[in-house]
């Protein structure tokens, strides 16, 4: 299946002929590919029997771009560095970032101003791949992005706004950069620079078990791997939630009003951001119908049973957050946009709703993403209602991400 063209209308056709647990055969491959799409599976793999999958197809693309960092490795070795990095997305550290957030939210808003006062289109897909990135940038390297910068004359990551294929020229100027961040990391040893951001974190950080630091080549894997699983998600996620409130007005009024009573100069904490219940919905209920991560893929290490099949070590495992989150069976009229599903109290499977995945190795970023989104939405939300400009249905790209395919335009109204 990979990321070819139509690797999701087929997925989609897939699971309407072929119900809930099924096989493919994808050509080029030895095997079959089995694709699993209910919560029984879904939560055996993920959690009660995670120790039996590895990530699989597709990973090996993902190594040349992030080397062996916490996203690609397996075994000890990840269970080794997710125990150091866990601790950096507590909700008490992340909102030590709420700053670095709230600046790159007013700077991008600021921005905006001159359209939204003339009428102009902004592209709200350019733009949130924009703040997206300065955000995580500055999450990781904190001022020292200026001595980066200066460096080489220009920001260096601006390719991964720029280059918006993720194929392996890309990967291959990403990884360029792999030095640059080394140097960086060289100059605050010797200069003994302490910065609070992720990268200084990343040198801080000590096994619990052992005390030792982390190997140079996997912090700097590791600050790579941030760059990349922090900024598209995000970006995505924010691109579809402002197309889906600017074409739901009910659903944007809600939010609206819920904004009506926030200060514009008081800074959101992470409880305010949590408090924020219908923005959270409309984030929630965007990333249901638009996950970022739409596939995951996993390997089998040994023989497991699923829905009574078979599964033989080394069979290769889709799962679709996209197919699950629109399951007929298990959501009402899941084809719309309903953010208020997310304000029910009700007892919802937690399997079928897995935009960050699940288990011991769902999205460490979890809570940095909620709350960064969250606090761009409200801010933006509460000063201007988004009108959506083109017209015709929208052309989705399933690549690694599930983006738009190209780039969306929005008129900035005041409220
Ligand atoms: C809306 C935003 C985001 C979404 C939808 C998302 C989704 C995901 C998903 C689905 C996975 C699991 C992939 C798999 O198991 O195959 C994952 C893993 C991961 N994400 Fe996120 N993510 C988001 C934001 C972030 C942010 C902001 C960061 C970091 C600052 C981050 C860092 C990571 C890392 C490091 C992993 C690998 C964890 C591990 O394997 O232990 N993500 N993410």
């Amino acid at each position: 299946m990979g990321s070819t063209e139509d690797s999701l209308p087929r997925l989609v056709a897939a699971a309407a002929r072929s119900g809930d647990l099924f096989r493919i055969h994808a050509p080029g491959r030895r095997s079959d590919t089995w694709i699993l799409n209910n919560p029984a599976d879904i939560k055996r793999v993920l959690v009660t029997n995670h120790r039996n999958y590895t990530k699989g197809v597709g990973l090996d693309r993902v190594r040349i771009l992030l080397g062996d960092g916490i996203m690609t490795s397996e075994g000890d070795l990840w269970r080794r560095q997710r125990r150091m990095i866990q601790p950096f997305f507590h909700r008490r550290v992340i909102e030590s970032f709420a700053e670095i957030i709230e600046v790159q939210v007013e700077r991008r808003m600021a921005l905006w101003e001159s359209a939204a006062q003339t009428g102009s289109p902004i592209s709200i897909t350019s733009e949130m791949s924009e703040m997206t990135l300065e955000i995580i940038l500055r999450a990781i390297f904190s001022v020292d992005l200026e001595w980066l910068t200066e460096r080489m004359g220009q920001n260096p990551f601006a390719l991964v706004t720029e280059h918006a294929a993720r194929d392996l020229q890309f990967a291959y100027r990403f990884r360029g950069l792999v030095r640059l961040v080394g140097d960086l990391v060289n100059r605050r040893r010797s200069e003994g620079l302490e910065r609070h951001d992720f990268l200084g974190m990343l040198m801080a950080a000590r096994d619990k078990e052992t005390g030792a630091p982390m190997p140079d080549r996997e912090l700097l894997d590791e600050a790579m791997t941030l760059i990349v699983a922090g900024h598209e998600t995000s970006a995505s996620a924010l691109n579809w939630t402002w197309y889906l409130l600017a074409t739901h007005p009910e659903a944007d009024a809600q939010v609206a009003q819920e904004l009506a009573q926030l200060d514009p100069a008081a800074r959101l904490s992470y409880a305010d951001a949590e408090s924020l219940r219908h923005t959270q919905a409309a984030i929630l209920e965007a990333m249901r119908l638009y996950p970022p991560g739409w596939i995951l893929s996993r390997r089998a290490i040994a023989d497991d049973v699923l829905s009574g099949h078979r599964i033989t070590a080394g069979t290769d495992l889709l799962l679709s957050p996209y197919l699950i989150q629109r399951h007929a069976a298990h959501w009402d009229s899941p084809e719309s946009y309903r953010p208020e599903r997310f304000l029910l109290d009700d007892p919802r499977d937690r399997w079928i709703y897995i935009p960050f995945a699940a288990g011991p190795r769902h999205c460490v970023g979890e809570n940095f993403a909620m709350y960064e989104m969250t606090v761009h939405v409200a801010r933006v939300a509460a000063r201007w209602r988004m009108e959506y400009l083109d017209d015709g249905p929208l052309d989705i790209e399933a690549a690694i991400n599930l983006r738009t395919r190209g780039d969306l335009r929005m008129r900035l109204h005041p409220r």
